[in-house]
């Protein structure tokens, strides 16, 4: 069997830990043969395609980003299923592995409805997926943050400012509550939870009177005081979601205008996504490869690999779609008893 391995949506790192573990695991115990899509779903539409062996992926399992390349590209512009299944035609390709987040195993869910073989790889750097205890990635965008916060704390002592950290994670606080926990914040602002102005100026006053450079850690998707939606300006993604990013500022401004307090902010971006992964999301996503490629030898289609504690077992895609995984209540109560 020829399966053909695709990289879809933002990437992430551990991605290339995924194709090494599923290529390498593949071929000595399964005796299958791959090949590598380029750019997300784009590549399995027009047939945009790479050899993809052992020595392709020798030593890749410490980089970041993914070596096919990735996109946000929608099937269905480039002639949706007929036109997958029209590349496998040409390339000799039985299957494909997809790797991604939501909006790439949406798609993988419905080529798999219009019969074509697939099996999923669940990433994200946000950590929201359903369905599964963790995606690899957010270990890695998590220490990144910290390691940003650490540096935004020394520079606050020395003006004595309160530093306002914009972290990504679209509509789930999971990055933001790790590495403001990490950081030792002051306090953590999710979308999961409606902090009033009120509340936030008071934990932000408490740090400052105490002699702290107060640390605020803001998630990109969090709604600002009084508003209905999380701030967003620049427009939707392909696959129709608000692209985030600016709220830091704002919370900053709000501060500022309320406390006195100079205040400055500093917005993380892509900067988390990118780098080297972290050993446990290199040994997550390798675990995943392997687990993927048995899933495809026992012709698991329409499935995907998930942690389920420490164990990684397989669930239908679907369970990872239709809603996201949320931080609880209960998880940013305990977080929020050292805000302040
Ligand atoms: O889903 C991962 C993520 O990094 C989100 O946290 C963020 O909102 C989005 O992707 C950014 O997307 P892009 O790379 O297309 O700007």
């Amino acid at each position: 069997m020829r399966v053909g391995i695709i990289t879809g949506g933002g990437d992430c790192p551990g991605l290339n830990a995924v194709i090494r573990g599923a290529v390498l695991h593949g071929e000595e115990t399964h005796g299958l043969s791959f090949a590598g899509y380029r750019n997300g779903w784009r590549g399995t539409a027009v047939g945009d395609i790479v050899p993809l062996g052992r020595p392709h992926v020798r030593g890749i399992a410490r980089l970041g980003g993914t070596i096919l390349g990735t996109s946000r590209t929608n099937p269905w512009e480039f002639g949706g299923e007929d036109a997958v299944r029209d590349v496998m035609h040409t390339h000799g390709i039985d299957a494909i592995l997809a790797i991604g987040g939501d909006g790439t195993l949406a798609v993988a869910q419905r080529l798999h409805a219009a019969g074509i073989p697939i099996v999923g790889v669940p990433k994200t750097v946000d950590n929201d997926l359903n369905a599964t205890d963790m995606t690899f990635g957010f270990d890695t965008a998590v220490s990144i943050a910290t390691e940003a916060m650490d540096r935004l704390r020394t520079t606050g002592d020395s003006h004595g400012r309160c530093m306002v950290a914009e972290v990504m994670g679209r509509h789930a606080g999971w990055i933001a509550l790790h590495s403001g926990m990490a950081a030792g914040a002051h306090a953590i602002l999710i979308p999961e939870n409606a902090t009033t102005a009120d509340e936030l100026i008071g934990w932000v006053r408490s740090a400052h009177d105490r002699g702290r450079a107060p640390l605020v850690v803001v998630a990109e998707g969090f709604v600002p005081p009084g508003e209905a939606s999380a701030h967003s300006t620049k427009g939707d993604d392909a696959f129709g979601r608000p692209r985030l990013g600016g709220v830091g500022d704002r919370i900053a401004a709000l501060i500022e205008q309320r406390t006195g307090i100079e205040t400055r902010s500093s917005l993380l971006g892509h900067i988390q996504r990118g780098g080297v992964p972290t050993a446990f999301d290199r040994v997550l996503a390798t675990r995943f490869g392997i687990a993927a490629i048995d899933l495809v030898a026992a012709g698991g289609w329409g499935r995907m690999v998930a942690l389920h504690g420490t164990a990684v077992e397989d669930v239908p895609l679907e369970d990872a779609l239709g809603s996201s995984k949320r931080v609880s209540e209960e998880r940013y109560r305990e977080a929020s008893r050292l805000f302040g």
